[in-house]
């Protein structure tokens, strides 16, 4: 949710910023802006309302004159609409200082007010613009923007993570963040800064984290970060653990369709170094093994598609584990004063680990004195920092904004930890555990076996193209797939699709059914112990009698399903909580080929953003 860029070093900072947003482009799309400061001292700035092509196309049939030093930003609208004028950089002191946003300043009107009453004039429908205005009259004062910064951050409420430039401090970039993600990349010559580490990773894996309500100064040859009062404060460098190459698109159609063929290495990656012989090896756990082995609940948190991987968490460490656990939208946790006892394990899962809305719960749950566990898949991510443990998933940068590989490997990390939580209590005889390991470990085939049929997938989809609602059913662990399979046609079809536990069709949802909607059903296989399987079946009569079109996912060899299934998808054979994670891939790959087949942008839909660091 907008990306940010900043660079200071020895390269025209232009190419850098340009690449830089490309990679971060996922974050918003509504405008993208950049500021640099050229040779002669001059600040020169650039915006575009809509994507970063446009920018792009703008530079090349102008050029912008360019430097050393500059800083860019790509924007996902929160006050004021994409236009060119809402779009950043955001000027101050008379046209000399530039300013990036990402966030979102609570007290702006208050701000803007004293702002207005100093004389100022307002370009912008933007929070941001108040931050730029009183940077500019803060540098005024003091003559150095980092000093300015500390006055400026010292007045804002609310989330941000601030870039500017200043055309009289050539060579410097100053960002502040609370609250919203910022990372340092560090190079030779020069240094950068980035919403992640995907702005600057083509140039350096080097990077440093930046904790909460800090400043950072980069030069060519230096980098200082200090508290908000200007202390110094103890930074921590990491290496970054995948190349540039990881993130581009190579030969796909699709950034989604490159990372849904790379879920069988997202699982394999995850499990790795994890299992011992027949048992887990979570060494990441051990300073809260006292916390696991007593918990008396766990309490999951979430949004979006990691939502759904917490809920398939819920399955598995209530079963293997014998712990209760529940899962909640992060969102809705935070705001209804929640009862957490002194047992309570709260367990996050992030693909970018800065959701907002999963930040403010996690830090909420810990204020309250609950062990916080985080399931995220990005190295130097906020709710890793503040929570207890972590446990990172190895799934590789996911671009798409609809999250695929990420939901998988996030699958399989909270399968490891209920699996680990079982042997510390001793849960599940030891043998149980070795054999559920071991499908763990046989998924990473059983699913490239299962992508295997993309193309039937693709067909089914393009038959379908006129379709106006979907609506996908499962039972167990086939429901959290059901809801999953409905939010991928949502985000990027564009398509009104529910997902229902099929046990709850009776009571409500069997009213939709009209000649011809479609319905997926997860079916559960019919070697499953507490014989779900007839039941699901029967759901799909009673739809078919309705006249609904069936498309089961079924395991191999199911012939139940055959009579009743207009179409069906093959999933190789698993045990019972394994199934999901095979199911999953014919739904992303539905939406994504359906998507495209409406001529839809697959990676970057409508009003979304990848990484949402707004409440
Ligand atoms: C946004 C994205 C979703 C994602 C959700 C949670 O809504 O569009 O794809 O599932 O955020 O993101 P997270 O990074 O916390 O997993």
């Amino acid at each position: 949710m907008c990306g940010i860029v900043g660079y200071v070093g020895n390269k025209p900072s232009l190419d850098v910023l340009i690449g830089g947003l490309k990679r971060l482009e996922y974050r918003g799309y509504d405008s993208a802006g950049v500021a640099v400061i050229a040779p002669d001292g001059s600040l020169n700035t650039r915006k575009r309302a809509g994507k970063l092509n446009r920018l792009t196309d703008d530079l090349a049939a102008d050029a912008l004159h360019d430097g050393t030093t500059g800083i860019g930003h790509t924007r996902w609208a929160t006050h004021g609409g994409p236009t060119d004028g809402n779009a950043h950089p955001h000027l101050g002191d008379d046209g000399k200082l530039a300013l990036i946003h990402n966030g979102i300043i609570e007290n702006f009107s208050e701000l803007k007010a004293e702002l207005l009453a100093r004389g100022h004039e307002f370009t912008s429908e933007t929070d941001t613009e108040v931050a730029a205005l009183l940077l500019g009259d803060e540098y005024r004062r003091t003559g150095n923007l980092t000093v300015a910064f500390r006055d400026v951050v010292a007045r804002l409420h609310g989330a941000f993570t601030l870039l500017a430039v200043h055309q009289d401090e050539p060579g410097v970039v100053v960002g502040a963040r609370r609250n919203s993600p910022l990372v340092i990349g560090l190079g030779e010559g020069e240094n950068f800064l980035g919403s992640d580490v995907a702005a600057f990773v083509e140039h350096t894996r080097r990077a440093m984290e930046i904790g909460q309500d800090q400043i950072v100064t980069i030069r060519p040859d230096s980098v200082t970060v200090t508290d908000f009062d200007g202390e110094p404060v103890e930074t921590r460098e990491f290496e970054v653990a995948w190349d540039a190459s990881a993130a581009e698109k190579g030969g796909w159609s699709s950034f989604m369709a490159k990372e849904i063929s790379e879920e069988p290495d997202a699982i394999a990656n995850t499990l790795r170094g994890r299992i011992g012989d027949g048992v887990t090896d979570l060494s990441e756990l051990d300073s809260i093994a006292a916390a696991l082995k007593d918990a008396d609940r766990v309490l999951i948190l979430a949004c979006g598609t990691a939502y759904y991987s917490g809920l398939l968490g819920k399955y598995a460490i209530e079963k293997w584990a014998g712990v209760p656990a529940d899962v909640e939208l992060a969102h809705e946790f935070r705001y209804r004063d929640p009862v957490l006892s002194p047992g309570t394990l709260v367990i996050s899962v992030s693909q970018s680990g800065e959701t907002m809305d999963t930040l403010m719960a996690v830090k909420y749950a810990k204020e309250r004195g609950a062990t916080t566990l985080s399931i995220c898949n990005t190295q130097g991510a906020t709710i890793a920092r503040e929570s207890s443990a972590a446990l990172f998933t190895h799934a590789g940068p996911e671009v798409a904004v609809a999250s695929t590989k990420a939901f998988v490997a996030q699958v399989v990390a909270l399968y490891l930890v209920a699996l680990h939580l079982a042997e510390l209590r001793g849960s599940r005889s030891p043998e149980e555990i070795a054999d559920d390991l071991d499908q763990l470990q046989a998924l990473p085939a059983k699913l490239s076996k299962v992508l295997e049929s993309g193309e039937r997938i693709a067909d089914l989809a393009r038959g379908m193209s006129d379709t106006r609602s979907v609506l996908f059913l499962g039972r167990n662990v086939g429901y959290p797939i059901a809801l999953e399979g409905a939010l991928k046609l949502k985000e990027i079809a564009y398509i009104h699709a529910e997902g229902f536990a099929a046990g709850e069709l009776k009571h409500g949802p069997i009213s939709l059914i009209e000649p011809g909607q479609r319905v997926f059903v997860v079916v559960p296989s019919p070697r499953d112990s507490n014989s779900l399987h007839p039941k699901v079946v029967s759901n799909i009569q009673e739809i078919r009698a309705r006249g609904a079109h069936v498309i089961a996912i079924a395991e191999e060899g199911d012939v139940a399903v055959l009579p009743f299934a207009d179409d069906v998808l093959r999933i190789p054979l698993a045990g019972p909580l394994f199934e999901p994670l095979l199911a999953v891939a014919p739904l992303q790959i539905f939406a994504m080929e359906l998507a495209a087949a409406k001529g839809l942008d697959v990676d970057q839909p409508r009003n979304l953003a990848k990484s949402v660091t707004v409440e």
